[in-house]
């Protein structure tokens, strides 16, 4: 395939849509992965990513992200970081760096403001309402839960020079504890991409995701031969199965993947997670994989789907 992307959830349609048009025209993926996510950053309706998103138990907003490079392994991160407007984009330029390429809260933002890029007040209004609402509820901090729908939303592209990228971005599990950091800014967990084999990223509940390095895990298994979407299968099978033998019942946690050729992969632990795909065979589209018993079934969602799906 010449060119190929995916991205976590619904919400990641009109940024793969972005993101297709770059790469069609034979564009860089690294220019691709980053527009695609600004966009989704700077859309106030997705409450689990970039501005609008829903704030830590302190009624703060602490964002992440990472970048990684499939060519030369190069990875950027931020974490805990506020008013930063495209966090992606941030992420994007540390992973030019050879050292210092991971940077959280203060240092990112001071290195984020030395090269010029955008601040503003990130929590809106409608944030603000649903913390206000949350703080007074009974919620227990030590079983938070991924937004139930959406949560980071992470790309990963292969352009038609078989460069790969991936970029992931998220406010992390609402009503956090203020400086926890999830899986999304930990290179292997949330993320991973090698051009010569392929890309993965997570989403859901960061420490349980983190347990698995679930990224680096999918990598390796197509490093050893898996196609793609038996290697997405197998990692979130043996994750979770490994749990059996322990009285902890893992939070929620879904996976993308793409291989070096551009085939597509996905897996999950709900009942439903849906994913968008766009190719040099395919238009960007919708398509939800569906959990049964650990073993997964992709479809096409039809009107009713889509209209009975509440969420980003
Ligand atoms: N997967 C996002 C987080 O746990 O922060």
């Amino acid at each position: 395939m010449k060119y190929s992307m995916i991205g976590t959830w619904k919400m990641a349609f009109d940024g793969i849509i972005i993101g297709e048009n770059i790469l069609k025209n034979d564009g860089n993926v690294k220019t691709a992965i980053e527009e695609s996510i600004s966009h989704i950053e700077d859309n106030p309706s997705f409450n689990s990513v970039g501005f609008g998103s829903l704030p830590n138990i302190e009624g703060e907003l602490e964002l992440d992200a990472a970048f990684m490079d499939g060519n030369d392994l190069s990875f950027g991160a931020i974490c805990s970081v506020k008013n930063i407007k495209n966090p992606i984009k941030v992420a994007h330029l540390l992973s030019e760096r050879k050292r210092n390429c991971y940077l959280s809260s203060h240092g990112a933002e001071k290195f984020a403001r030395l090269n010029k890029f955008e601040f503003k007040n990130m929590l809106n209004d409608i944030a603000i309402d649903r913390w206000n609402k949350e703080i007074k509820n009974n919620f227990d901090p030590d079983n938070l839960e991924a937004y139930d729908g959406h949560d980071t939303v992470c790309m990963i592209g292969l352009d038609s020079n078989k460069n790969m990228a991936v970029g992931v971005s998220t406010s992390g599990l609402f009503m956090k504890q203020s400086g926890r950091v999830g899986d999304s800014p930990v290179i292997g967990s949330g993320f991973y991409c090698d051009s010569l084999i392929g890309g993965a990223a997570a989403t859901g509940v960061g420490e349980d995701i983190m347990k698995g390095c679930l990224s680096i895990s999918i990598v390796n298994r197509m490093k050893m031969g898996e196609d793609v979407q038996t290697a997405c299968e197998n990692s979130i099978k043996d994750h979770i199965e490994r749990f059996k033998n322990t009285n902890y019942t893992p939070g929620t946690m879904s996976v993308i993947a793409l291989d070096k050729n551009g085939n597509f992969g996905a897996a999950t632990n709900r009942e439903e997670f849906p994913f968008v795909v766009a190719s040099e065979n395919l238009k960007t589209k919708i398509l939800v994989c569906k959990n049964s018993n650990l073993k997964m079934e992709i479809f096409e969602p039809d009107e009713e789907w889509l209209k009975n799906y509440d969420y980003d």
